[in-house]
């Protein structure tokens, strides 16, 4: 498994990996990101491709902002990881951190595996970037004839859950 930056020349196939995923653009925490707009990782098996990671560094971290692997349990996930943490500890940067949904049994379980740890959860959060991301993206706003019996719902299945690793 090869790992290195992804390229200009990598565009296409990234792009149409990030489609099939259904991330060309990520909610995170009621704003929208095109994980293209940021740097990445791509992972190669016999020259093609096997799996993305795209990164946000900040001021003393670097996030995760997408992980995806084409075919899982062939390693690509855990390849990537490994080089991404490498290059926050190149840069300094202390703690690299993810977030994802807490219905995503198996991220947590691979994040978790990996020596991160639940750091926090955001009940209601992905309810609430709807409109704002049905707005963003031109999509018309479904109607929520019960909020009252929509809401716990949500809040229990799907809340984005930030999982972390600190040196
Ligand atoms: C999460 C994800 C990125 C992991 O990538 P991956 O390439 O499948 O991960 P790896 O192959 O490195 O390891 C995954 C697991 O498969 C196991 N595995 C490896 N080969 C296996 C096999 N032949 N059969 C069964 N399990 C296998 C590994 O032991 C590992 O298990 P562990 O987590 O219990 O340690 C991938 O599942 C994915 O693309 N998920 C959808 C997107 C997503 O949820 N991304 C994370 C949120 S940002």
């Amino acid at each position: 498994m090869l790992v290195r930056p992804r390229m200009p020349a990598d565009e296409p196939v990234v792009a149409d990996l990030l489609r099939r995923r259904h991330s060309e653009r990520v909610a995170r925490l009621r704003r929208l990101e095109r994980p293209l707009d940021h740097p990445g990782l791509v992972a190669e098996q016999g020259g093609k491709l096997a799996g993305v990671l795209t990164y946000v560094i900040g001021e003393d971290s670097c996030e995760i902002l997408t992980l995806h692997a084409t075919e899982r349990w062939r390693g690509a996930g855990t390849a990537l990881l490994a080089e991404v943490e490498e290059l926050a500890r190149r840069r300094g940067r202390r703690r690299l951190w993810v977030l994802t949904t807490n219905d995503n049994l198996d991220a947590l379980r691979f994040y978790q595996r990996r020596g991160f740890r639940l750091a926090e959860l955001y009940p209601g959060a992905v309810q609430d970037a709807r409109p704002a991301q049905a707005r963003d993206t031109g999509q018309r706003q479904p109607r929520d004839p019960d909020p009252r019996r929509d809401r716990p719902r949500q809040a229990a299945v799907s809340s984005p859950t930030r999982v972390r690793r600190e040196r």
